[in-house]
C-alpha cells in the first residue's frame, strides 16, 4: 500500500518559520485580554514566532486576536492532541501547528492541511513513523527528560537530514547546548513569560527577557 506523504513544500515552510528566531515562546494564556500585551512584548523583544497552547479556555480566542492584531508575528497553536483541535486552531487563524506527540490521525491531518504541522516525537521509533510519512522536522518533547542534547546528537548519526525544535524543560541557561547542535533549528520554552511578571502586568519585563534571550542566543 502506498501511503500519502507530506509535500516537500511543508518542510520548507517549517524551515522558514524556525529560521525566524532561536526561540519559540510557548504561551498558555489565562485570558485573551493578557494575550496581546504579552505577545507584543515578545515580538518587540525580537521573538516573532509564538506558540499558543490549547490548554486553557482562552486559547482559541487568543490565537484569533493575535493573528488579527499582530500581522508581523507568526502565531501557532500548540498542545494539539487530535484532528478536531487542529481544525479549530486553523479556523482561529493559527499559521502553524505543534503537537506534543504523533498519532497516525495527526500525521495524516498535517499531510492534508495547508497549515504546516511540527509533530512531536520522543523516540527514534516515533520519528521513523513520521519519516515514513514524509516528515523530516519534529518537535523533540519533553527534551530535558528525553535525553537532552546528548540524545539529539545521537539521533543525528543515523538520521542526518532530520531537524528538531526541542521543547520541555529548556531554559536560557541550557538553550545554547541544544542550539549548538547541527540538527537543532530552534528551541521552544515557557521561560520567557514567568507567572510573576504576568501577574504584575510587567510587559516591559517580558520584553527584556526576550531581548536578553535573543542577544545571548543569536549567532
Ligand atoms: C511545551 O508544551 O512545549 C512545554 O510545556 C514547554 O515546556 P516548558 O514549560 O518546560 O518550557
Amino acid at each position: 500500500m502506498t501511503l500519502k506523504t507530506l509535500p516537500e513544500t511543508t518542510t520548507a515552510q517549517i524551515d522558514a518559520l524556525c529560521a525566524l528566531a532561536p526561540v519559540i515562546p510557548v504561551l498558555t494564556f489565562n485570558s485573551a485580554a493578557e494575550a496581546l500585551p504579552i505577545a507584543e512584548a515578545l515580538v518587540e523583544g525580537g521573538l516573532p514566532v509564538l506558540e499558543v497552547t490549547l490548554r486553557t479556555e482562552a486559547a482559541l480566542e487568543a490565537i484569533q486576536l493575535l493573528a488579527d492584531k499582530l500581522p508581523e508575528a507568526r502565531i501557532g497553536a500548540g498542545t494539539i492532541a487530535n484532528p478536531a483541535q487542529y481544525q479549530a486552531a486553523c479556523e482561529a487563524g493559527a499559521s502553524f501547528i505543534v503537537t506534543p506527540g504523533s498519532t497516525r490521525e495527526l500525521l495524516e491531518t498535517g499531510i492534508e492541511s495547508p497549515i504546516p504541522l511540527l509533530p512531536g516525537i520522543q523516540t527514534i521509533s516515533e520519528m521513523m513513523e513520521g519519516l515514513q510519512r514524509g516528515y523530516r522536522r519534529f518537535k523533540f518533547f519533553p527534551a530535558s527528560v528525553a535525553g537532552g542534547p546528548a540524545a539529539l546528537k545521537a539521533y543525528g548519526g543515523p538520521f542526518p537530514d532530520v531537524r528538531f525544535c526541542p521543547t520541555g524543560g529548556i531554559r536560557l541557561e541550557t538553550a545554547s547546548d541544544y542550539l549548538s547542535l547541527g540538527n537543532v533549528m530552534c528551541v521552544g520554552g515557557s521561560w520567557l513569560t514567568p507567572a510573576e511578571l504576568i501577574a504584575q502586568q510587567n510587559w516591559a519585563g517580558i520584553r527584556d527577557i526576550a531581548r536578553e534571550t535573543v542577544q545571548r542566543l543569536q549567532d
